[in-house]
């Protein structure tokens, strides 16, 4: 085995065409690191799957590289490759018990009877089934067959789980504590998991990092606090949580102008007066007596969602602003909106991440003469 240091996968300019020759991932270029749990997020359609199966090596890239622990991998077979999936309809077979479920990847290996049942009672020790050794599938909940899913791939002792969409056709609240004992697993295990999902909230609650992509493109990467404290550009900021984002001009450094005032802010190495749109997200605004408030915003809609209440409103300018308080308004009503500077982000127009990287090193640069 390689050092640790090595990432397990690295994929370099990878890019993935049809044979109708639409691209479907385009120079794309990433690092799993050993024993962490990712997740790729994004639309329907993106290329999360595509990406899964390049790893597992159902497909071959068009053009790129794709390592595994520094070793090229472009053209090893799927067999050969270190690798288990956990399909999004898990794919049990329907005429074998939860053992023979199990121990089927064992079975093809021609391994030994004894070592199948220590491994396959073990895998499903991980999974709380057991007992559950001589069920049949059909017998099983939607919650008991995931689970079934996970032990037949763990018990193959591979160094990737690969999870496309796993908990999607579960109720929200299985799928909530799927969602937790998946992340424990992974933390006992201690196995590298990749993990799909266009569930915003998922990805946040489960990852150590997320790849945000759209179209054939990782739009940012990172831990879910950086995704969601900072997102690059304004697809990341829609698509990971609500957000306002309201169109401003950069005054200066920690300065910047929207809704017709200057803020003071923590952003900077941004041209003077260079057009920039404005993050803030809902709960990160406090609703005050219209005085007291940075901005002045007229309440235009208000509903209850359990925690909060989640109102809108639009300030003078014309912007309009969502608020998470567990304080009421009253729709027509004029409040104020304070806010922290450390609550503004300010994105570029339409940043990629390696501008945004970019920027900052310069920024950091210039900062440190
Ligand atoms: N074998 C194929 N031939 C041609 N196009 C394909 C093939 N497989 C996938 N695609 C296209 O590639 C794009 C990305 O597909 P992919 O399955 O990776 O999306 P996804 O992000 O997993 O979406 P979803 O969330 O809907 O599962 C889609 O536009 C899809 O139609
Ligand atoms: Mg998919």
């Amino acid at each position: 085995m390689a050092q640790s240091s090595e990432p397990i996968i690295r994929f370099e300019g990878v890019t993935k065409r049809f044979d109708d020759d639409t691209t479907v991932l385009n120079g794309v270029s990433f690092e799993i690191e050993r024993g962490k749990f990712y997740t790729l997020l994004g639309p329907s359609g993106c290329g999360k799957t595509t990406i899964l199966r390049l790893i597992a090596g159902f497909i071959q890239p068009t053009e790129g590289n794709i390592y595994f622990n520094g070793k090229l991998i472009n053209d090893i077979p799927a067999n050969k490759r270190q690798v288990n999936t956990v399909f999004q309809d898990y794919a049990l077979f329907p005429h074998l018990n939860v053992f023979e479920n199990v121990a089927f990847g064992l079975r093809i290996k021609k391994m030994k009877n004894d070592a199948v049942k220590q491994k396959v009672t073990e895998a499903l020790r991980f999974v709380n089934l057991e007992g559950y050794e001589t069920r049949g599938i059909h017998e099983m909940s939607g919650g008991q067959r995931q689970r079934v899913a996970i032990a037949r791939a763990i018990v193959n002792e591979p160094e990737i789980i690969l999870l496309d969409e796993p908990l999607s056709a579960l109720d929200l609240k299985l799928r909530t504590e799927m969602q937790y004992e998946l992340r424990e697993l992974q933390r006992r295990l201690g196995i590298t998991f990749i993990f799909v999902t266009h569930d915003q909230e998922e990805a946040l609650a489960m990852s150590d990092e997320i790849f945000v992509l759209n179209e054939g493109s990782i739009q940012q990467s990172g831990t879910p606090t950086d995704i969601y404290d900072a997102p690059i550009n304004r697809f990341v900021a829609d698509f990971i949580g609500e957000s306002n984002i309201v169109p401003g001009r950069m005054k200066e450094d920690y300065l910047v102008e929207f809704a017709g005032r200057s803020f003071e802010c923590v952003d900077g190495g941004l041209l003077p007066d260079e057009p920039v749109e404005v993050v803030i997200r809902p709960e990160d605004l406090e609703i005050t007596a219209p005085e007291l408030g940075k901005l002045q915003v007229r309440v235009d809609t208000q509903l209850f969602r359990g925690v909060h209440y989640e109102i809108s409103g639009y300030d003078d300018a014309g912007n309009e602003w969502l608020v998470h308080s567990t304080r009421k308004a009253v729709v027509g009503e004029r409040i104020g909106l304070a806010f922290d500077p450390e609550a503004i982000h300010v994105m570029r127009f339409g940043e990629t991440e390696e501008e945004f990287d970019k920027r900052l090193e310069e920024y950091e640069e210039v900062g440190d003469e």
